[in-house]
């Protein structure tokens, strides 16, 4: 097949990252007698510094005209003065907003490989495999917000419609349908009425899927559950911030931060890509990244945005063989202190294919 994949390296390690990515994609595609064109765009803090503007229009032509877009990470020290009137983290956001990819896909699972590294006691982490769906394109983050500049008072607003609730809700259930078929929702119902807006549209959503378990857990407690029986969740969903907020926490279960894709989806098959793990500007340019975070986030681009699931399993398949050999970034090397660097271990993986 052909498809053009707007490429997106941002800002700290998403550079290296996002370049092991595409040299992989290009090998899955000689592998299977595939065309992928390559469209690079900037985004985040290098934006703002060569066109002022943190989502330049061409960057957003670009991905118009992708089948999926591929992104790094945003954000740097350099970029954060909180006086600041354009932040490399509005790119983002405004690229979420502009494709309403409602529905963040965050898989979280245990690697046998890395269990005995984690900060967690092994039994806790038996069989860990969760999957947060997090509202991506309203809630906190999108409502109506007020900044003072050095005044002393600003605001921001948790705003959400039922429809917006209804939406993700269902992309959080079919996906149960498809795994251990339970659910587990993430709120605040005891105090925020758009928490209670959110409860109430998970009852309603539920009544038509009889066979998955419904869980409500308000979002200080679900903190606690996560780490005291993380293998009992199936998929997770949650608002906006909560899933932020969640999908951090839970990333301690996986080993490292830099083992987390996404998947920001939509109704039809358009979707951004992009590992959870952010710019890491202290790591930045020292090849210490840890490239599975993207890969697997390219694995995913591979399966929902261009229906090609076998290559999809071999990008998941090479990594997993990979750490069964010992390979291991600074990350997660534990005490052994043996590891390689982002593109040793980038060139084992497409060995692996
Ligand atoms: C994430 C990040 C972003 C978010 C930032 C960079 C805007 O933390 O994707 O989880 O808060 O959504
Ligand atoms: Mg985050």
């Amino acid at each position: 097949m052909k498809a053009t994949i707007a490429v997106l390296p941002g800002d700290g390690i998403g550079p290296e990252v996002t370049t092991c990515a595409t040299e992989l994609l290009r090998a899955v595609a000689d592998k299977n007698g595939h065309e992928f064109q390559f469209v690079e765009g900037m985004i985040g803090g290098c934006a703002i510094d060569a066109t002022g503007a943190p989502l330049p229009d061409e960057t957003l032509a670009i991905c118009e005209g992708a089948d999926a877009i591929l992104l790094g990470a945003v954000g740097g020290p350099q970029w954060s003065d909180p006086t600041a009137s354009v932040r490399p983290e509005d790119g983002l956001l405004k690229l979420r907003q502009h494709f309403g990819l409602f529905a963040n896909l965050r898989p979280v699972k245990t690697y046998p490989a890395l269990v005995e590294h984690a900060p967690l006691r092994a039994d806790l982490l038996q069989d860990v495999d969760i999957l947060f769906v997090r509202e991506l394109v309203s809630g906190i983050y999108f409502g109506d917000r007020q900044e003072q500049g050095d005044g002393d008072v600003s605001h921001d607003t948790m705003r959400y419609h039922r429809s917006e609730v209804e939406q993700v809700v269902n992309v959080a259930i079919r996906a149960a349908q498809g795994r251990r078929k339970k659910l587990c929702s993430v709120d605040k119902a005891n105090v925020l009425a758009s928490m209670r807006l959110w409860r109430r549209t998970v009852v309603e959503v539920h009544e038509e899927y009889a066979d998955v378990e419904l869980e409500h857990l308000l979002v200080d407690a679900a903190t606690m559950h996560l780490l005291t029986r993380p293998a009992s969740f199936d998929v997770i969903v949650a608002g906006n911030m909560f899933g932020d907020i969640l999908s951090d926490e839970a990333s301690v279960l996986a080993g490292s931060l830099g083992m987390l894709p996404s998947a920001s989806l939509r109704s039809d098959q358009f979707g951004l890509y992009e590992p959870v793990h952010g710019s890491a500007p202290d790591i930045a340019g020292q090849g210490k990244a840890n490239p599975i975070g993207m890969f697997l986030s390219a694995a995913m681009m591979l399966r929902y945005s261009l229906q090609l699931e076998s290559e999809a399993r071999s990008i998941e398949m090479a990594i997993d063989a990979a750490l069964a050999d010992g390979l291991r970034t600074a990350d997660i090397a534990g005490k052994s202190g043996n590891a390689v660097s982002t593109s040793e271990f980038a060139a084992v993986v497409a060995s692996k294919l």
